[in-house]
């Protein structure tokens, strides 16, 4: 009886498998269907030419901010600055205790907040991961068409 079961399983299982023919024939019909994005009108499967890595630019003055809430965008190089579970090299600079000697912006109050409002007396693990948040600029072309204008206030 047991072997019986058995059978009937290893059978059913062999039946619902797709076979490997079908399933090239299903990798050769990744179709782009003729639209043309971002990545350019290349099927889904074809890697496209990823182009050349664009340069940051110098050190410069800190930038104006276009909006409010605007996380400020970073005016130098961050090459090598690492930022993981051992290390902050940002913090370095930008803590509290570091920035009135190394000349950094200290980070503001909201940087010690948790998500449900309490202080801390660190950074809150919700901003200690910069990037996330603040990045360097690089001189290219937008990809789409914006025309946003920052208020008059902060202008
Ligand atoms: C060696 C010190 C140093 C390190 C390390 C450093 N910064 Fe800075 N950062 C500065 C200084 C100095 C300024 C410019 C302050 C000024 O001109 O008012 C600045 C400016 C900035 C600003 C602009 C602030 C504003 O008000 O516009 C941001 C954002 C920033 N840094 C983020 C970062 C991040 C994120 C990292 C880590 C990836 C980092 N910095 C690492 C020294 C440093
Ligand atoms: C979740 C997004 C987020 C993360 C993560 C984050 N920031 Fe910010 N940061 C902001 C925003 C938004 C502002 C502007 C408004 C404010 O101060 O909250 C800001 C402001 C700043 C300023 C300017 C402060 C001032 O008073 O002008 C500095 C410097 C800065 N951040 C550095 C850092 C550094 C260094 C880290 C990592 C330890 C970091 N931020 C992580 C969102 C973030």
């Amino acid at each position: 009886m047991k072997i019986k079961l058995l059978a009937t399983a290893l059978c059913a299982l062999m039946l619902s498998a797709p076979s490997w023919s079908e399933q090239d024939e299903a990798d050769n019909n990744v179709n782009n269907g003729g639209v043309s994005s971002l990545r350019g009108n290349v099927e889904l499967d074809t890697q496209q030419d990823p182009g050349r890595i664009k340069q940051v630019q110098r050190d410069r003055p800190t930038m104006d901010r276009e909006y409010v809430h605007q996380p400020p965008l970073i005016p130098h190089q961050i090459r090598h600055y690492k930022v993981d579970m051992d290390a902050n090299k940002c913090l370095s600079c930008h803590s509290w205790k570091n920035a009135s000697e190394t000349g950094g912006t200290r980070i503001s109050p909201t940087h010690y907040e948790t998500r449900d409002g309490m202080t801390l007396s660190d950074v809150s693990p919700r901003r200690y991961f910069c990037l996330q948040c603040h990045v360097p600029q690089a001189d290219a072309k937008p990809l789409v068409e914006n025309d946003f204008k920052p208020v008059e206030s902060l202008r």
